[in-house]
């Protein structure tokens, strides 16, 4: 990863956990919740209405519109899959949630109160955030790495130490063998496991990934992607989660929304998705479309894997 990637990324997360850190109050436990979740009836656990955002184009440009009046529900219980090309606004929508930046029109409520009457400390200590390009601090271990908002938010050593042990089991990493290593001696995978880790560490009830699961090769990423959603889950999380893999978002998805160019395009099931009549929406579903047929012909169905 190219030294400013890694650097934006770590300043997001040094402005995140700063910001937590200024609460200092205890943690509440996670609700566990090993049924499937009841997402029709249910009022919407996130819900933007008619959000938008600009940013200044900076020396007399036009300033960019990122987010385009975009309305959307996220039920308790659901995970959401979040589509589209580079710069439709992805990310900028995710932020707008936790008020890392705010928005310019429009409204965006977490469990009916408007993000904006909340403080945003304890609004950002019930959402987990996984940062687009990891955002681990490289010169602290794995265990401090996820350990950081538990210690900012007052928790003692012994309870720390617990806390990052419950979750280095929670992402499948071997705890002696990880928690006092340095970022920079896992594997792009192991990294990954450790920034949903950190995510989890205040227990939220609310996740926002922002390409999680980005730059792994397609087994690990596999792998990852199944055990978040069991995650998901068993925890009881309402997840956002960006990906560019619509193939991804299909699989793992309760729903999927598409973004193109700050605009919310198109929003619904997958099955719901290939009834659209959009072309972008078609041509997104052309391709793993395509693969799976390509794959029926290529892979005899009684091989040995
Ligand atoms: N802080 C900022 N200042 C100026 N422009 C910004 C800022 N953040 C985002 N933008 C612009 O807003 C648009 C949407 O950016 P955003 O990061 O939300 O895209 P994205 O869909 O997440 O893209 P990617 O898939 O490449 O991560 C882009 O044109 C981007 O250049
Ligand atoms: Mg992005």
């Amino acid at each position: 990863m190219c030294c400013g990637v890694w650097i934006t990324a770590i300043a997001a997360t040094i402005q995140l956990i700063a910001a937590i850190g200024k609460g200092r109050v205890g943690l509440v436990g996670w609700t566990r919740c090993d049924s499937p979740n009841g997402m029709t009836a249910a009022p919407p656990l996130i819900a933007f209405a008619h959000v938008g955002k600009s940013f200044d184009g900076g020396r007399g440009a036009t300033p960019v519109v990122a987010v385009n009046d975009v309305s959307l529900d996220v039920a308790a219980g659901e995970l959401l899959a979040i589509v589209g090309g580079s710069g439709s606004g992805k990310t900028t929508l995710l932020r707008l949630a936790n008020r890392l930046i705010e928005a310019d029109s429009g409204s965006i409520t977490i469990d009916g109160e408007d993000v904006r009457k909340i403080d945003p400390i304890p609004l950002r200590r019930r959402i987990g955030y996984v940062f687009q390009s990891g955002g681990l601090f490289p010169h602290m271990s794995v265990a401090d790495n996820i350990g950081i908002t538990p210690r900012l938010l007052g928790l003692s050593a012994a309870e720390i130490a617990s806390r990052v042990d419950e979750l280095l089991d929670l992402v499948r990493l071997d705890r002696t063998q990880h928690r006092d290593r340095l970022p920079h001696e896992l594997s792009g995978g192991q990294r990954q496991r450790v920034g949903v880790a950190r995510a989890l560490a205040a227990r939220p009830r609310i996740v926002l990934m922002d390409e999680p699961f980005g730059a792994l090769d397609p087994l690990t990423r596999d792998a990852l992607g199944d055990d978040f959603r069991d995650l998901h889950r068993k925890l009881g999380l309402t997840t956002i989660m960006i990906t560019h893999d619509m193939t991804e978002a299909i699989l793992l998805a309760d729903r999927i929304a598409v973004m193109r160019g700050g605009k919310l395009l198109a929003q619904g099931t997958p099955a719901e998705l290939s009834s659209s009549d959009d072309p972008y929406v078609g041509e997104l579903l052309r391709t793993p479309r395509r693969q799976a047929e390509r794959l029926n012909v290529l892979l005899p169905r009684d091989g040995a894997a």
